[in-house]
């Protein structure tokens, strides 16, 4: 087991990762569980794949689940949930000093969190991240959010976790496009901020994405320690490093936004194409060299990811992609922040970015 800290602010924890985590649930939390009943929200796929895992590791431990079963897919995360979510937990009757457990992906681990943040002023929780981007993004660092009408995660709260469970084998049942979609995150640490990362992934992505244990564990660790080396020094996004970990964020969002949000393009589909876009456009503005650029996209190609926007379908102009960016919660008095590439493992944030500029190059991506 790889155990790594998060010296947040007067908050520190744990992100333990390893295979069977969830078998030992009860040994790994002690002593937060302090009562019998254990709240424990997941969506309708984790339950019926590991459900009844976590139902036997709490009764062993002397415990029962008390289980809040969400619809699987992204509009859970909506008011309604977290309406629903928060009225169940207060009929619970979880305490502050409680803590609620979040099984599933990034879905469950936002809308629990946010539901924790704001339940009595704020009680505890714990991430137990069933995918491979919850494992190495979402629950950890503590973002939590929901998504409104106006957009993604735009109203929500920073809540950190008090310990975050990656339980490898979870991989294991989640879908190869689900995983894929992912890998995105972990090869962003690598052109963010360590290219002696991107070059193992490069090496070791396709054998970690086909079931490889050892190369599954490393890639989860490199990638939580990344995030928690950049969360510890700027939790609140205040100094702009936090910021580099919207590295193809901002140009994947557009896409995902062009294409509603849906099971057209996972997120991480849109941020593996979003940080191949980003790199391009460094590469236009003579930043980073265009063969590095290339690389990365030949690199998500060779992992049986999109690497063109062409290949979308997506009957829009690149005015079309930045008009959804206007509404990025990152836009600061009118400028909006991107982050590019001086080469790869050199990511920095650049603010002066002209949309127009954007929009010409996007219209040269849509027909490449
Ligand atoms: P998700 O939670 O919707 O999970 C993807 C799908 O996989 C769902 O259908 C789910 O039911 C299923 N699933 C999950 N675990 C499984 C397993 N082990 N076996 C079988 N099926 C399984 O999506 P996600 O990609 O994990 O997360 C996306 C969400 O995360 C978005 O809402 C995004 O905004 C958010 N996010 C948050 C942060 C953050 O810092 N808080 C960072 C990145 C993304
Ligand atoms: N996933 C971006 C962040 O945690 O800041």
């Amino acid at each position: 087991m790889a155990v790594i800290p998060v010296d947040v602010a007067g908050r520190p924890y744990e992100v333990r990762i390893g295979t069977g985590l969830l078998a030992s649930l009860v040994e790994q939390c002690s002593p937060r569980l302090r009562k019998r009943r254990v709240p424990v929200v997941t969506d309708t796929h984790v339950h019926a794949r590991w459900g009844a895992a976590v139902e036997a590791a709490l009764h062993a431990g002397g415990h029962e689940a008390a289980w809040r079963i969400l619809p699987a897919g992204e509009a859970s995360k909506s008011w309604d949930q977290l309406a629903a979510t928060v009225d169940w937990l207060l009929a619970e009757e979880v305490e502050r000093g409680d803590h609620i457990l979040a099984l599933g992906g990034g879905v469950i681990g936002d809308l629990s969190g946010f539901a924790a943040a704001i339940l009595k002023r704020g009680c505890n929780f714990i991430q137990l991240p069933t995918t491979l981007l919850a494992q190495v993004d979402s629950s950890v660092g503590g973002k939590t959010a929901i998504n409104t009408p106006a957009g993604k995660n735009l109203v929500g709260a920073f809540h950190q976790p008090a310990l975050v469970l990656a339980d490898l084998a979870t991989l294991d049942t989640l879908p190869a496009r689900e995983l894929r979609a992912g890998y995105a995150e972990v090869i962003k640490y690598g052109l963010l901020g360590d290219a002696d990362f991107f070059a193992w992934c490069d090496a070791n992505g396709a054998a970690m994405l086909a079931g490889d244990a050892a190369a599954r564990e490393y890639a989860v660790a490199c990638s939580v320690g990344a995030k928690a080396r950049i969360v510890a020094a700027d939790e609140r996004e205040t100094l702009g490093l936090r910021a580099l970990l919207n590295l193809g964020h901002t140009f994947g969002h557009a896409l995902e936004a062009q294409t509603g949000f849906g099971e057209r393009l996972l997120h991480g589909e849109g941020v593996a194409l979003g940080m191949i876009l980003a790199a391009r456009f460094s590469a236009s503005r003579g930043l980073m060299p265009r063969a590095s650029a290339e690389h990365i996209a030949q690199h998500f190609a060779e992992v049986g990811m999109a690497s063109e926007i062409s290949s979308l379908g997506l009957n829009c102009d690149g005015r079309a992609l930045v008009a959804h960016m206007l509404h990025d919660k990152k836009m600061d008095a009118g400028v909006l922040p991107f982050v590019l590439m001086k080469g790869i493992g050199e990511a920095f944030l650049a603010k002066d970015v002209a949309l127009d500029e954007v929009a010409a190059f996007l219209d040269a991506e849509l027909i490449r």
